[in-house]
């Protein structure tokens, strides 16, 4: 039977990148649920919705067409916004409008209706607290500050975006606040999970932890 693994951590840890080749590898599903805040502050930003009025955005997210696809593609009501969704400015209000708790049920709901069956890997900030709670594999993904700043640095450069690494640093450090003090299931380890510390370790130290961690908790 296939089970589903959580990954919680901050932006930019490598929470996703390790979470596709983990799927990849072992045949399960991946999905990106910040890339769902992500699709709720891009059309309420582009449809002049303020993200800060709960009221607003839950209705807007009732009759909202959102398709998320095994192969990680985000289709906004037709449009492929899977790139559209990774600005700045969308990073931050992604964080903005997680914050409200009518946001966070509507969109928690979605995610667990998306993996009842199993096979899946939800990475996110709130999959081992509030998600998934009962997940047998939870994991709890950090790095410095610095670290993730230089690795969103390479990855801008690589996609050709501009940008500086002071900005990002800033951004970051901002998101994380952010993220771990809002009143509605702020980023936190869930008890059981493992914390593993990537500042220093390559993707493939990484995805060969995980892969241990996985057989000691389930024995597959
Ligand atoms: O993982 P990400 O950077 O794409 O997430 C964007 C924002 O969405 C992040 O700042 C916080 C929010 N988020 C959340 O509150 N809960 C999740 N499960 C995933 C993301």
């Amino acid at each position: 039977m296939k089970f589903n693994i959580a990954i919680d951590g901050p932006s930019a840890a490598g929470k996703s990148t390790i979470a596709d080749i983990l799927a990849e590898r072992l045949g399960y599903n991946h999905l990106d649920t910040g890339a769902m805040y992500r699709a709720v502050a891009y059309k309420a930003l582009r449809d002049g919705t303020d993200l800060e009025d709960e009221e607003a955005i839950v209705e807007m997210i009732g009759g909202m067409d959102l398709v998320m696809n095994a192969d990680g593609t985000v289709i906004l009501e037709g449009e492929d916004v899977s790139e559209a969704i990774r600005t700045e400015e969308i990073s931050m209000g992604a964080s903005t409008v997680s914050k409200l708790q009518g946001c966070r049920e509507a969109l928690v709901a979605m995610q667990q209706k998306i993996c009842e069956e199993g096979g899946y890997i939800l990475d996110g900030r709130d999959i081992g607290t509030v998600v998934l709670k009962d997940a047998p594999v939870k994991i709890y993904m950090v790095a410095s500050p610095e670290a993730r700043a230089e690795r969103r640095l390479k990855q801008n450069l690589e996609k050709g975006i501009e940008s500086d690494y002071e900005t990002i640093l800033e951004d970051i450090i901002k998101r994380d606040y952010q993220d771990t003090h809002r009143e509605h299931s702020p980023l936190r380890k869930a008890d059981d999970a493992v914390e593993i510390d990537t500042s220093y370790m390559t993707i493939e130290e990484v995805v060969d932890a995980v892969l241990e961690i996985i057989r000691e908790k389930t024995g597959e």
